[in-house]
């Protein structure tokens, strides 16, 4: 295992003014490939609901499905720390069923982290969690478990009181022992003045320059995303016109048949 990066080398990271680079995925070659380009952790999101299974939300993810996926990106992660996703429903029922999930996440899907979506009647359980041995990514801001609840997928901290609000949700975080802050689509300065006021590393995803570290779904980054895409993602290829190109000349070969050749025949 080469120089296999820890929950406490990003808290260096930061100190030091080194970004983390952070990126989802879902399978072994995926996790492969980022790993060996250097990201610095990988995350199964739940965001697997939206891009794998094709579904409109993420609440319908499930733990045997984190667990699942956590397991077969943990065989193509070398490098990078591995931080899975607890769905909707496997940690806000109580604590120790939280731990319990979070729990599966490692033993089962070999984590070494879990991310929860938090607000303030969850920092009791980022706190049982991380007393169990098992290390916290707190996820605040816009938490698209709560989309129901946010009445969409909103700009963050923007509203009087909202800065304070997320400064204060942030520490608190912090207080029980999260070792790193997701912050999702919160106005840059706000997302700065977080990041300004923690000893432990932020990540942010829609939320600006500021943060000690990105994190992007990695079809959004590859371009496997249908558009429109939101305004934070940059799509640094165009990997949908790639397979769709190729599906068009495979299937036109087959149909002529010129695939496949002597090339590709035996004998
Ligand atoms: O599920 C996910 O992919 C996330 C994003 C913030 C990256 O949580």
């Amino acid at each position: 295992m080469m120089n296999k990066l820890r929950t406490t080398d990003f808290r260096k990271m930061k100190e030091q003014g080194e970004k983390i680079a952070m990126i989802t995925a879902y399978d072994a070659t995926i996790a492969a490939i980022v790993d060996a380009a250097g990201v610095d952790v990988v995350l199964v999101g739940d965001s697997l609901g939206n891009v794998v299974q094709g579904l409109e939300d993420t609440l319908s993810v499930t733990l045997d499905e984190m667990i699942y996926h956590t397991k077969i990106v943990s065989r193509g992660v070398d490098r990078a720390h591995l931080c899975s996703d607890m769905p909707f429903l496997s940690y806000q029922k109580s604590p120790e069923d939280a731990i319990e999930s979070a729990g599966r996440l490692l033993k089962e899907g070999r984590a070494e982290s879990v991310k929860l979506e938090v607000n303030d009647a969850y920092i009791d359980t980022v706190y049982r969690i991380q007393k169990a041995g098992i290390p916290v990514v707190a996820h605040i801001g816009l938490c698209p478990q709560s989309v129901h609840v946010m009445g969409g997928y909103k700009v963050q901290g923007s509203l009087p009181g909202d800065r304070e609000t997320l400064l204060d949700l942030a520490k608190s975080c912090e207080q029980a022992g999260a070792f790193m802050v997701l912050i999702e689509s919160v106005l840059s300065e706000v997302a700065r003045d977080v990041t300004e006021s923690l000893g432990i590393p932020t990540v942010g995803i829609g939320s600006g320059v500021d943060c000690d570290g990105q994190v992007l779904v990695v079809n959004d980054m590859i371009g496997l995303t249908p558009e429109p895409l939101p305004k934070f993602v940059k799509k640094y290829a165009k990997v949908a016109e790639t397979i769709s190109d190729s599906a068009k000349k495979y299937v036109e070969e087959v149909k002529k048949g010129t695939f496949p050749s002597q090339e590709q025949s035996y004998g």
